[in-house]
């Protein structure tokens, strides 16, 4: 009998998304969601390949300043305006298991709150060095980091008076289209957080404190960059890979 392990990718289906633990598509606190979310009662249907699988990405598709927000819109010699910050963590599954080759894309507000978008109405001036996105992938252990500028809180339309707690979004491709994550990382004591409408269409506290981003002084670099952790949990599969050896070998 061959104790050679089989080596092909996992091609398992995925554990069912926990719909109490992520929003619900439908929140009133929330305007937008009202002519967002659907109107029908959703279908559940099985994994197929299109699902199941997804692009391979590689390093060589980045650019060199790609994880330098810092940099990457700026003018020769010039930086961003902001307070300097690295973001970092690590990409697992749910059974804990690191996961490489992981894109992350992240967009975000200036310092001042403003976003680089034709459709912006914020009164906060435009930073001229600063683009507010980018882009990494997770190297061999999970790992994954980028520099950017700290963003600022901004008001929107939704209440009265309702203001977006500083944040960071981010939309995450694993190795399957279903493992798909978009997400906002929030940064550990600003007080806008508990008051925020989006934030508060999440049920359970301890998954938003879960997007709650702590200050990570381990990882500063003195006199130039506070550190932020942030670490990401994706669908995992649901079953692992069958490997043709004997128990106890
Ligand atoms: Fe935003």
């Amino acid at each position: 009998m061959s104790t050679i392990p089989n080596k092909k990718p996992e091609t398992g289906a995925f554990f069912p998304r926990d719909r109490d633990w992520h929003p619900p598509a439908l929140a009133l606190g929330y305007k937008t969601t009202i002519l967002r979310s659907p109107q029908k009662a959703l279908l559940s249907m099985d994994g197929t390949l299109s699902e199941i699988t997804g692009p391979v990405f590689s390093q060589s598709m980045l650019g060199e300043l790609d994880n330098d927000l810092i940099h990457n819109f700026a003018k020769p010699g010039e930086s961003a305006i902001g307070e300097r910050i690295i973001v970092h963590g690590r990409v697992m599954d749910e059974r804990g298991r690191a996961m490489s080759g992981v894109l992350l894309e992240f967009w975000q507000a200036n310092a001042g709150g403003r976003y680089r978008h034709k459709k912006e109405s914020y009164l906060a001036p435009l930073d001229p060095n600063f683009g507010g996105c980018g882009r990494t992938i997770t190297d061999e252990d999970g790992y994954y980091r980028f520099r950017t500028v700290k963003p600022g809180p901004y008001p929107w339309p939704n209440g009265v008076n309702d203001w977006r707690p500083a944040h960071i979004h981010f939309s995450v491709f694993g190795h399957g289209f279903a493992q798909r994550l978009i997400t906002q990382m929030y940064f550990e004591g600003d007080p806008l957080i508990w008051k925020c409408p989006i934030v508060n269409t999440i049920a359970d506290k301890r998954a938003v404190e879960q997007l709650i981003a702590p200050l990570d002084m381990a990882n500063a670099i003195p006199m130039d960059a506070r550190a932020y952790k942030f670490d990401i949990v994706l669908r995992g599969r649901r079953s692992t890979f069958f490997e043709n050896r004997r128990e106890g070998n």
